[in-house]
């Protein structure tokens, strides 16, 4: 980490943007200084009646998952190697990830609150429950297990985001697939960063990066929604329900899943990493073999039609 942590200044410089210079939230939703607020607030509502309530289910999925990043930033900033001190240059980039992050939490909220779709107060106390309870990443201090979780990470809300823009741009909402398209190419960018930490890492020290990677594809990566309640309910008993919604509109998949690793495993040129130990290549050996094993589980799997009654969907009392 300390290695790594002198080149910060470039991965910053390739991988992040300025307050400045990056978009902002106001710039997709309708600015409330100007003299046409209201008319553009009035078309946002027509237009999201047409799209079903799955899609505003995932939506609001999406959203919650990017409100949740206090737990996330906080999770990074215990890692091995990174400490919350002004000067450590992990804490720095860290610091700067999630400011740019936070503005994707921050447009949805503003658009999904503007589309009077969705029962805001029930999606707030879900926010909150979420923050709340918490989450194990699964990756304890490991800097390695931690990267490959980020980079994994990063690319599924790619996947979810983008899939989110076409769906809108189908709907006829323009703004909207505008938005979670820019959104995805954030992600892209972050992933991109965090694939490069683990190649530099795979470089330095193979055989622990490798082994690292085979834990984090053995135990799978969780989702950050695995948590994911209404109110009065229990942890995470609403989170299998959203993800067969997100499932069946094809937001984010099993084929995704596997797709991921497959990119990651080519990214990473694991078939062709040499001066393993034993362990490693064995976990090199998993790790190849994993996308076939797993597209054999997938394919059999058939996902539900239930009509599922969210509290996100009700009407405000
Ligand atoms: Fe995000
Ligand atoms: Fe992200």
């Amino acid at each position: 980490m300390l290695t790594l942590g002198n080149k910060i200044e470039k991965f910053t410089e390739d991988y992040l943007i300025k307050p400045e210079e990056i978009w902002q939230p106001t710039d997709f939703l309708p600015n409330p200084q100007g003299e046409t607020f209201m008319e553009e607030v009035q078309e946002i509502r027509e237009l999201s009646k047409d799209l079903s309530d799955d899609f505003w289910t995932v939506l609001v999925g999406d959203m919650i998952t990017e409100e949740a990043l206090p737990t996330y930033e906080a999770w990074l900033l215990q890692l091995d190697g990174i400490e919350q001190n002004p000067d450590n240059p992990w804490a720095k980039w860290i610091r700067q990830w999630t400011s740019e992050e936070n503005r994707h939490g921050d447009v949805l909220n503003k658009y999904i609150y503007l589309s009077g779709r969705v029962n805001m107060r029930e999606v707030e106390i879900t926010t909150q429950h979420l923050i709340a309870d918490g989450f194990d990443i699964g990756t304890s201090y490991d800097p390695y297990k931690n990267f490959v979780y980020t980079t994994f990470q990063e690319l599924a809300t790619y996947v979810s985001h983008n899939n989110v823009a076409k769906l809108a741009r189908k709907g006829g909402m323009k703004a909207l697939a505008k938005m979670s398209k820019i959104i995805a190419g954030d992600e892209m960018r972050h992933h991109n960063a965090y694939s490069t930490f683990v190649k530099n890492i795979f470089e330095l020290d193979p055989s622990e990066m490798m082994i690292a990677f085979r834990d984090m594809m053995r135990h799978k990566i969780v989702m950050p929604a695995l948590h994911l309640r209404e109110s009065f309910a229990d942890k995470g008993t609403m989170f299998e329900d959203f993800s067969t919604v997100a499932q069946r509109i094809g937001v984010y998949t099993g084929e995704d899943y596997i797709n991921i690793l497959k990119k990651l495993n080519t990214a990473w040129d694991i078939e062709n990493i040499r001066g393993l130990t034993e362990e490693a290549e064995k976990a090199r050996d998993y790790l190849l073999k994993l996308p076939e094993r797993m597209e054999r589980i997938t394919s059999r799997l058939v996902v539900p039609d239930t009509d599922f009654k969210f509290k996100w969907m009700n009407p405000a009392i």
